[in-house]
């Protein structure tokens, strides 16, 4: 069995990142913060949030995980902005679709591709970006989305709950004016942060059978299978009511008429048909087409290259 990591190789770590009265503060923390299993198994997202802020050592230990994770090609191709302040995270709620769990949570942290930093220094030693392609955008996702779930677990292990929040996409231009972030700098996840309303942690919630999201060596699934296995899944969210109040109404279909769909019926099947067939996807894409180039983005999947740097 592992050994947890001594309190000094744990404030070392963090000295990496932070300065040593945070590091040690961080370290203090991590001796009383539950396992990273237990952490990841019990995992569910908070959408009810106590109005209690997050005490800075917590904040601290945020900012460590944020950052401490692997980067792509060590680029970093990332920058978080941490946002405690009322008026600017009430805004950020409604640009990011109307959630009001990013306005009740003392803590927002506002995950963004930095497409800019790598850039200045490729041009301040003189030669021409030649990055613009899909694989940077790509790799930036995953950079910020990689400390944004770390953040999350240590926030978790210490007694915090979370969401994460894709819904910032859709609002990413207005938020970035609203957080000055310069060009490509573009805000794309964020994670709500803070005590669990009540202390109530909601139970772990359902996931699709163990064999339709991992498989061993290679592809074993058979459409038949397939099928039968969702439909369990769908049958089990049916009698368990899992959509009821969730339901995506029928108008953001648009296709007219009357909802044909009875509210047993309404499950796992029809509300993933629903969430990915809505007429208002659509529009929210193209808003969003329209913003990253907005935001200094040139993302093509054929790549090219800047002019000459002067
Ligand atoms: C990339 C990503 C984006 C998400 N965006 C949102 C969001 O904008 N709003 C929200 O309330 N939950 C969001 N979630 C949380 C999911 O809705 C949640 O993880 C899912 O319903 C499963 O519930 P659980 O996390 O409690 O197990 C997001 C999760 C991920 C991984």
């Amino acid at each position: 069995m592992a050994e947890p990591a001594p309190a000094p190789a744990v404030a070392a770590a963090a000295a990496t990142v932070l300065e040593p009265v945070a590091a040690h503060a961080v370290a203090a923390l991590a001796e009383r913060s539950r396992d990273v299993v237990s952490t990841v198994l019990t995992h569910a997202s908070v959408r009810r949030f106590a109005v209690d802020p997050v005490p800075d050592d917590v904040v601290s230990a945020l900012e460590a995980a944020l950052v401490r994770g692997p980067t792509s090609s060590a680029l970093h191709s990332y920058t978080h902005v941490v946002v405690r302040d009322p008026e600017r995270k009430r805004r950020i709620a409604q640009l990011a679709g109307d959630q009001p769990w990013i306005d009740h949570a003392p803590l927002l942290i506002v995950g963004c591709a930095d497409l800019r930093r790598a850039r200045e220094v490729t041009r301040g030693q003189g030669y021409r970006y030649t990055a613009h392609d899909l694989r940077m955008l790509i790799s930036a996702t995953a950079d910020l989305t990689v400390g944004l779930q770390n953040a999350s677990l240590v926030a978790q292990s210490l007694g915090f709950g979370t969401v994460l929040l894709g819904g910032v996409l859709n609002g990413s231009l207005e938020i970035a004016t609203l957080l000055g972030l310069p060009p490509r700098v573009v805000p794309l996840v964020g994670l709500s942060v803070g005590r669990p309303l009540g202390d109530h942690w909601p139970a772990p919630r359902p996931r699709l059978p163990l064999p339709l999201l991992v498989h061993h060596e290679q592809w074993t699934l058979d459409a038949d299978a397939e099928r039968a296995l969702l439909e369990a899944h769908d049958a089990a969210t049916r009698e368990r009511g899992d959509f009821e109040g969730r339901r995506i109404p029928w108008p953001a279909m648009g296709l007219g008429g009357e909802d044909p769909v009875p509210v047993g019926d309404y499950g796992w099947l029809e509300h993933t048909g629903r969430k990915q067939g809505r007429a208002t996807w659509i529009a929210q894409g193209a808003k969003v087409d329209v913003d990253l180039p907005a935001q200094g983005l040139r993302v093509r999947s054929t790549g090219d290259a800047d002019e000459p740097a002067t």
